[in-house]
C-alpha cells in the first residue's frame, strides 16, 4: 500500500517566523503519526530557516514510526545525520536563497561524491534515498551510485500552469518511475503534491511513498492537523486500480 510521509517543516516554519516555542514540530509529528502518517519527514537546512538541530533530536527519539531526514550533500550535515541516525535519509540539493526545493540533485556531476555518501549512510544502516527529476540519466547514476531508493522531484508537474504542461510532466514522471521501477530501485515522489493533484501520481501505482508537507499543514489551519492527515491518507490509499 501506498505510504504517506508528512513533512512537518511548515510548522517549524511558523515558529520561527516569531521565534517562539510554539507550534511544536514534535507535537505535530506525534498527531500525524496518531492519523495515518507512516513516517515523518523534515529537511535540516543548512541555514536552519525552519527546522533546528534540537527539533531533529527530540522527534528522533519519539517517533514510534521512522524518520525521514532530508538533507544537503556537505560533510557538516553528513555528520550531522550520522550522529542522529534516522532510519532513511532523502539527499536533496540545496541553494540558500531558494524559497523550496526546486530541482533534484544533479547525481551525474557528482557522481563521486554522492557514491561515497550512499556507501557510508549504507554502512551505518541509514537507507538513502535521491531526490531527482524525472530524468533517465539521473536516474541511471542513482542506481550506478548504488542508491535503492529515489524519490522523484513532482514540483514542475505540481507548479505546471495548464493542463497540457500538466499531462506532459506527468508523463514524464511516469516513464523516469517505469525505468526506476526496471533498474530494481524503489520509487517515492514528493513536493508540490495536493488534495487535488495527488490523485494522478498515486493512480501510476508506481510509488512505495509519497511525502507531503504544505499542502498537508495549511490545510490544517482550517480542520486540524489530524483531519488534514486523515483526508490525505484516504485519498492516496483509495485509488482504484
Ligand atoms: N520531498 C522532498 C525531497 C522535499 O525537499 C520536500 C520539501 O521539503 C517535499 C518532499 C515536500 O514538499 P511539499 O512541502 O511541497 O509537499
Amino acid at each position: 500500500m501506498l505510504k504517506l510521509g508528512v513533512n512537518i517543516d511548515h510548522v517549524a516554519t511558523l515558529r520561527e517566523t516569531r521565534k517562539t516555542s510554539y507550534p511544536s514540530p514534535l507535537a505535530a509529528a506525534l498527531i500525524a503519526e496518531q492519523n495515518g502518517a507512516d513516517f515523518i519527514t523534515l529537511h535540516l537546512r543548512e541555514d536552519r530557516r525552519h527546522i533546528q538541530d534540537r527539533d531533529v533530536a527530540l522527534i528522533r527519539e519519539a517517533l514510534s514510526t521512522h524518520m525521514n531526514l532530508e538533507l544537503a550533500l556537505t560533510e557538516e550535515m553528513i555528520e550531522h545525520a550520522m550522529g542522529i541516525l534516522p532510519q532513511d535519509v532523502c539527499i536533496v540539493p540545496e541553494r540558500r536563497e531558494e524559497r523550496t526545493t526546486e530541482g533534484g540533485l544533479d547525481v551525474v556531476r557528482s557522481f563521486d561524491l554522492i557514491k561515497s555518501t550512499v556507501n557510508r549512510f549504507s554502512n551505518a544502516g541509514v537507507r538513502v534515498s535521491l531526490f531527482v527529476n524525472p530524468d533517465t540519466d539521473q536516474i541511471h547514476a542513482s542506481h550506478e551510485a548504488g542508491a535503492q531508493v529515489i524519490e522523484i522531484h513532482t514540483g514542475h508537474y505540481a507548479d505546471a500552469v495548464d493542463d497540457i504542461f500538466r499531462q506532459a510532466e506527468l508523463r514524464q514522471i511516469h516513464k523516469a518511475a517505469l525505468l526506476a521501477k526496471d533498474l530494481g530501485l524503489r520509487v517515492n515522489a514528493g513536493h508540490g503534491l495536493n488534495y487535488h493533484n495527488v490523485t494522478a501520481i498515486a493512480s501510476l501505482g508506481l510509488f512505495s511513498e509519497l511525502n507531503i508537507g504544505h499542502a498537508l499543514i495549511s490545510q490544517a489551519i482550517f480542520c486540524g492537523l489530524g483531519q488534514a492527515v486523515r483526508d490525505m491518507k484516504k485519498l492516496i490509499t483509495n485509488i482504484q486500480p
